[in-house]
C-alpha cells in the first residue's frame, strides 16, 4: 500500500474516531457513536496490516487471537458492578505497552526507522523518554488503583510526612534522567527512568481515598492516552498519536467533569487534599437508637398512585441488584395512571460515569424522561415523592451541612425537598463515603428495606392489583 494511501486511510479513521467521541456524548447516539469507532478502529488495524512494513503475519496473528480470546471471555463474564476495576487494569496495560516499545526502539532503533543506536535523534528521545514516564507512571498507578477498587489494597489514603516532597523529588529524578537519556542516549539512565516512574505511580495513587477514585480512574485513562500518543511519536504512527491524544484530551475533560460534580479541585484530588476520610470500605453505620420510619410495598404503592410528581433516584444499589426492568415496569404503570415521572441523574451515581444513564436506556426508558441534576434539582420542592432507589450518598445532606464529612462541598440532589421521601435499600448501612444519612430519620422519610429488584416487583404487582 502507497504511503498516501495509508496516510489518507488513518485519516478517515482518525475522522471516525472522531465522529464516535461526539456520538457518544448522548444516550440517543451512542450506540451509532459505538458503531463508528469499531469502523474507524477496523479501518485502522488493516491499513496497518497492510503496511509493507510488516515482518511477521504470524506473529500478529497469533496475537490477535490470544488477545482477542483474553478480551472475550472478560467481556463476558465481567459484571457491570465491576467495571470501573476492569478499566483500571485494562489503563495498566497500555501503560506497560508503552515502556515495552520505547525499549524495543532504544535497543533497536533502526526497526522503528530512528536511525542506528548511538544516533537517535534528539527529538525521538525527548518523545521515548516522555512516553516511557507516563507509561510506567499509568502503569503502576493503575494496579495500584485496580487494587483499592477490587478490595484487595485497603481503598483508606495512605499518608506519611513528607509524602509530596518525596513525589516532587522523584519528579525532579525522572526529569533529570529524561535530560540524561536525551544527551547520552544511555540505557542506564532509561532504565533509572523507568524505575522512577513506576514508583511515582504507586506514590500519587495511595494516598487518594476511596471517594475520590472516579475521578482517578478517568485521570489515569487520560495519561494512558497520552502514552499512546508517546508510542504513536515512536512508531511514526499518525493514527496512533492522533487516537492516544483523543483519549487523552476526552480522558482530562471526564476527569473535569468529574471533580466540578463532586465539587472537587483536580489538584486537591492528585495531591491528596479531599476524600482522606472516605474509602470504599462502607461498613454499618451506628444509627444509636433513634427511630426510622419504614414501610412496606404496599404502602409505597399506594403512595405513589396518589401522587401526581414523581421524581425517581437511582444509584449504586440499583446496579447491584439489576433493578432497571422492575423499575421502568413501575414508572410505566405509574405513568399510564395520569403521574408524571421523571429520573434524576447525579453525576457520580453509581461506581462509573454514566452508569445510571446506560442502566437505564438498556431498559429502554425514554431519554426524555432522564434528567440531570441541574435540569431537576429545583424541582424537588414541587414533587410529592422522591423514589430513592439503591442511593445514597449522593442525596446526603451532610454534603452541605458538615465541614468535617468527607463529601462536604459535593452538590447533591435535593430529595429532602420532596413531601415524601422513599428510601429502598436492605438496611441502614452507609453508602460508598461510610458515613451516615441524616436524611433516613426525617419526618417525611419511609424506609422501605429490601432488595431494590424484588421491592420494585411488589410494588409493581400492588399497583397492578
Ligand atoms: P452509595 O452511596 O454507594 O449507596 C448505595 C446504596 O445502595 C447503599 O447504601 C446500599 O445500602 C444500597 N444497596 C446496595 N445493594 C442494594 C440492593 N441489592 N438493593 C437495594 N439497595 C442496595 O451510592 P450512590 O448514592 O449511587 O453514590 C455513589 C457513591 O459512589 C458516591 O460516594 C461516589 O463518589 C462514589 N463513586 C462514584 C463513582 C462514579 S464515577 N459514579 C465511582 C466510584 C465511587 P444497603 O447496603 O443498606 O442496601
Amino acid at each position: 500500500m502507497s504511503e498516501n494511501l495509508s496516510a489518507f486511510l488513518y485519516l478517515v479513521a482518525s475522522v471516525c474516531f472522531i465522529l464516535s467521541l461526539r456520538g457518544l456524548s448522548s444516550p440517543e447516539t451512542a450506540r451509532n457513536g459505538n458503531i463508528l469507532g469499531m469502523v474507524g478502529m477496523a479501518i485502522a488495524i488493516l491499513t496497518t496490516l497492510a503496511s509493507p512494513e510488516v515482518v511477521s503475519y504470524t506473529t500478529i496473528i497469533v496475537g490477535i487471537l490470544v488477545g482477542g480470546a483474553i478480551g472475550t471471555v472478560i467481556a463476558l463474564k465481567i459484571k457491570m458492578t465491576a467495571l470501573p476495576q476492569l478499566v483500571a487494569a485494562f489503563h495498566s496495560l497500555v501503560g506497560l505497552a508503552a515502556v515495552f516499545v520505547a525499549g524495543a526502539a532504544l535497543y533497536s532503533p533502526g526497526a522503528y526507522g530512528l536511525g542506528t543506536a548511538g544516533n537517535i535523534g534528539a527529538a525521538s528521545l525527548i518523545e521515548m523518554g516522555l512516553g516511557v514516564a507516563i507509561g510506567a507512571i499509568t502503569f503502576t498507578g493503575s494496579l495500584v488503583a485496580f487494587g483499592k477498587l477490587q478490595g484487595i489494597v485497603s481503598g483508606t489514603p495512605v499518608r506519611f510526612t513528607g509524602q509530596h516532597m518525596l513525589n516532587l523529588a522523584i519528579g525532579i529524578g525522572i526529569v533529570v534522567f529524561g535530560v540524561i537519556l536525551v544527551a547520552t542516549e544511555s540505557h542506564t539512565a532509561f532504565w533509572i527512568l523507568v524505575i522512577l516512574a513506576l514508583v511515582l505511580g504507586v506514590t500519587l495513587i495511595i494516598p487518594i481515598g476511596g471517594a475520590d477514585m472516579p475521578v482517578v480512574v478517568s485521570m489515569l485513562n487520560s495519561y494512558s492516552g497520552w502514552a499512546a500518543c508517546g508510542i504513536g511519536f515512536t512508531l511514526q504512527n499518525n493514527a496512533l498519536i492522533i487516537t492516544g491524544a483523543l483519549v487523552g484530551a476526552s480522558g482530562a475533560i471526564l476527569s473535569y467533569i468529574m471533580c466540578k460534580g463532586m465539587n472537587r479541585s483536580i489538584f486537591n484530588v492528585i495531591f491528596g487534599g479531599f476524600g482522606a476520610e472516605a474509602g470504599a470500605a462502607a461498613g454499618g453505620v451506628d444509627t444509636g437508637d433513634r427511630a426510622v420510619k419504614s414501610g412496606s410495598s404496599d404502602d409505597a404503592a399506594f403512595i405513589m398512585k396518589n401522587a401526581s410528581n414523581v421524581i425517581i433516584v437511582p444509584g449504586y444499589g440499583m446496579a447491584v441488584a439489576q433493578a432497571q426492568h422492575a423499575l421502568r415496569e413501575m414508572a410505566d404503570i405509574l405513568k399510564a395512571e395520569g403521574v408524571n415521572v421523571r429520573y434524576a441523574i447525579h453525576p457520580v451515581a453509581g461506581r462509573m460515569p454514566g452508569h445510571m444513564n446506560v442502566l437505564l436506556a438498556e431498559a429502554s426508558v425514554p431519554y426524555d424522561d432522564v434528567l440531570e441534576m441541574e435540569e431537576i434539582n429545583r424541582d424537588f420542592g414541587t414533587a410529592d415523592v422522591a423514589f430513592v432507589i439503591g442511593a445514597n450518598d449522593i442525596t446526603n445532606p451532610a454534603a452541605k451541612t458538615d465541614p468535617s464529612s468527607p463529601i462536604f462541598g459535593m452538590p447533591i440532589l435535593e430529595v429532602e425537598k420532596a413531601k415524601t421521601v422513599l428510601f429502598i435499600k436492605r438496611s441502614m448501612s452507609a453508602g460508598y463515603a461510610g458515613i451516615e444519612n441524616e436524611l433516613f430519620f426525617k419526618d417525611n422519610t419511609m424506609m422501605l428495606f429490601g432488595d431494590a429488584k424484588k421491592m420494585c416487583e411488589e410494588i409493581v404487582m400492588h399497583l397492578d392489583s
